[in-house]
């Protein structure tokens, strides 16, 4: 089969389309023909090794050498212990940390996976996953957002901002949304009520204070992030800096003792029950899947580029 396949950290330039061996299902998983696969910031995180965490289980060189979570496609072929689905099953889902998604065909297993529903796209399927459940479950779970209160997202114009601007809107918050020049009109387009251009303003600095802060690209120190929260104010870190993260483990119990203000990590489970519940929210028109661009697979490298160099507006998304 075709696939993107690198064998070291460094720049797109290190992706190669190859022909490799075709994956073959254990018990417990299903082979799926891939038909839409969308980019993540984590793919250009293990594109470049960076942040440190991106290089859990491969220090050197990448443990996986196809990257690609999100897959939405056809099952070719089921394990012996699968009971959920059958071949010829349309399904999507999460497979971060497997990975191997920018491929024709990949194993993942059924505990990863919901069936897609018919009346969405797989493209549409596969910007769901790993984006739409940290927004589901930063807002809405740990969140617990509720009407009236102001929810600050940073990073608001990319995969997992976009949904959460949306979702919050849902759940009647005042939202604003970070990001850069070029996003701000996205930005409202989308629902966000206020929104802040991070290159001229820093949200932590303006005097402006929020019931919750939704983080997808932590780099500050912990103290101004408890400086923009009101008193009983929640600040949730869903990816960004190793620094910031240490920060927040070390120091965030601190904070909470001694001001009740909690500031935490957003660790995602992931959850197809919490993708289903997402595409439910597509099909009655509460919330807009936004895929800014659709790629093929040769065209992987051009596609991370375009979402680790900003420019992206919501989702990319690779037909296979
Ligand atoms: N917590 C967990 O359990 C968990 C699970 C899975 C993934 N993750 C992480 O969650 C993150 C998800 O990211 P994503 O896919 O939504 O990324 P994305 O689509 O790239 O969106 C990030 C947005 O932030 C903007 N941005 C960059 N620097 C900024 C700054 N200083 N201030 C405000 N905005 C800034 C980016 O635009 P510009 O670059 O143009 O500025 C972009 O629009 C990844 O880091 C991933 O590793 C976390």
């Amino acid at each position: 089969m075709k696939a993107i396949v690198y064998s070291k950290y460094g720049p797109p330039e290190v992706l190669q389309l190859k022909e490799v061996t075709k994956p073959t299902p254990r018990d417990d998983e299903v082979l799926i023909k891939v038909h839409a696969v969308s980019v993540n910031r984590s793919d250009w995180e293990g594109l470049r090794g960076k942040p440190l965490y991106a290089r859990i289980g491969g220090l050197l060189r990448p443990r996986q050498q196809i990257l690609g979570s999100d897959i939405a496609g056809r099952v070719e072929m089921a394990g012996r212990n699968i009971s959920r689905f059958r071949p010829g099953d349309e399904v999507f889902g999460d497979i971060l940390p497997r990975l191997g998604g920018f491929a024709e065909y990949v194993c993942a297993p059924e505990n990863r996976l919901a069936l897609k529903p018919a009346g969405m796209t797989f493209e549409e399927v596969a910007a769901i996953p790993q984006s739409a459940v940290i927004a589901l479950q930063g807002i809405r779970d740990k969140g617990q957002v509720q009407p009236g209160q102001k929810v600050l997202i940073n990073g608001a114009g990319g995969g997992a901002g976009a949904v959460a601007v949306q979702l919050a809107k849902i759940y009647g918050a005042e939202v604003t949304g970070v990001d850069n020049t070029d996003k701000l009109d996205f930005m409202r387009s989308i629902g966000a009520d206020h929104v802040i251009d991070y290159t001229q303003e820093d949200f932590t600095k303006n005097g402006k204070q929020y019931d919750l802060i939704l983080d997808i690209v932590a780099h500050r120190s912990v103290f101004a992030y408890k400086r923009a929260l009101r008193s009983d104010g929640s600040y949730f870190l869903a990816g960004g800096s190793v620094a910031t993260m240490l920060q927040i483990l070390f120091l965030g119990p601190l904070i909470r003792g001694t001001t009740g203000k909690k500031v935490r990590i957003l660790a995602v489970k992931p959850n197809p029950e919490d993708m289903v519940y997402v595409t439910e929210l597509y099909e009655a028109g509460k919330v807009t899947p936004v895929i800014d661009k659709t790629y093929s697979l040769s065209e992987v490298p051009e596609a991370i580029s375009y979402v680790g160099d900003g420019h992206a507006q919501g989702k990319v998304v690779i037909t296979v």
